[in-house]
């Protein structure tokens, strides 16, 4: 799948080159392309066969565009690549914006479901932004199963996100649809509880996972 990452910071980088090892085929999408220290930083993620070039560039190769920028940022940088260029595309978002306060900038609404209302004809779909990561790629380093969460108005595409999330090694049954966009709330809302752990924990590679009584069975199935 052609996939675009806006962004090369921790979360970029960490997709990329899992998805690039999984055989997609993935560009970079930097406001600074050519900046020789950039380059440097994603010199092996670039010899690994991912590319970079502008947003634009990126999201125009893409089937798939993640958003993988800070949530203060993300709609600017958006709608810098233009509505028409992101209409047909699946928004994968996974950004939080937090305010320099350690509150979030969206409260009360999510910036999925921003991004949703700002590109009407983009299916948008949030999803990972309640792992670090290091457990984003790699689910098996946690002791036991953990799950994440899907938000999105449309099923075709976030059929779609569920087969890249597999493809960073998460099972189908760790998986769990929440319903449409408004439920981005909850996952990003996930971001003080997630500090919280961490604090207490003293690691941010750490899961949690939906637990159900013992009679309704698995019930996260696809
Ligand atoms: N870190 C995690 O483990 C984690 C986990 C879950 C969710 N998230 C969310 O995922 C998003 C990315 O996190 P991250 O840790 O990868 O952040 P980061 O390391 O700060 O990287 C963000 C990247 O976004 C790009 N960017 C575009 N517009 C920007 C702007 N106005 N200001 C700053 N950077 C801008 C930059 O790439 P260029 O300079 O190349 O354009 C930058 O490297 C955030 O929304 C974060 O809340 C992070």
């Amino acid at each position: 799948m052609r996939i675009g990452i806006l962004g090369t910071g921790n979360v970029g980088q960490a997709l990329a080159s899992a998805w690039a090892r999984a055989g997609h085929d993935v560009v970079l999408g930097s406001r600074r392309p050519d900046d020789p220290e950039l380059l440097a930083r994603l010199g092996e993620l670039l010899a690994s066969g991912a590319r970079v070039g502008g947003p634009a560039e990126a999201a125009a190769h893409a089937e798939v565009v993640v958003n993988a920028t800070p949530g203060t940022a993300s709609v600017a940088l958006l709608r810098s690549i233009g509505a028409e260029v992101l209409a047909d595309r699946i928004v994968l978002d996974v950004g939080v914006g937090f305010l320099d306060d350690g509150s979030l900038s969206h409260p009360g609404v999510s910036l999925g479901e921003e991004i949703q209302q700002a590109f009407p004809e983009t299916r948008v779909v949030k999803t990972l932004c309640t792992v670090d990561r290091t457990v984003m790629i790699a689910p098996d380093s946690l002791e036991g199963p953990a799950t994440v969460f899907l938000s999105g108005e449309d099923t075709e595409a976030k059929k779609v996100v569920r087969g890249l999330v597999r493809d960073l090694g998460w099972t189908d049954d760790a998986l769990l649809d929440l319903g449409g966009i408004a439920t981005a709330r909850g996952q990003e809302n996930f971001a003080l509880l997630f500090i919280g752990i961490a604090g207490a924990t003293g690691t941010y590679e750490f899961g949690v996972r939906v637990v159900l009584p013992a009679a309704a069975g698995s019930g996260l199935a696809p």
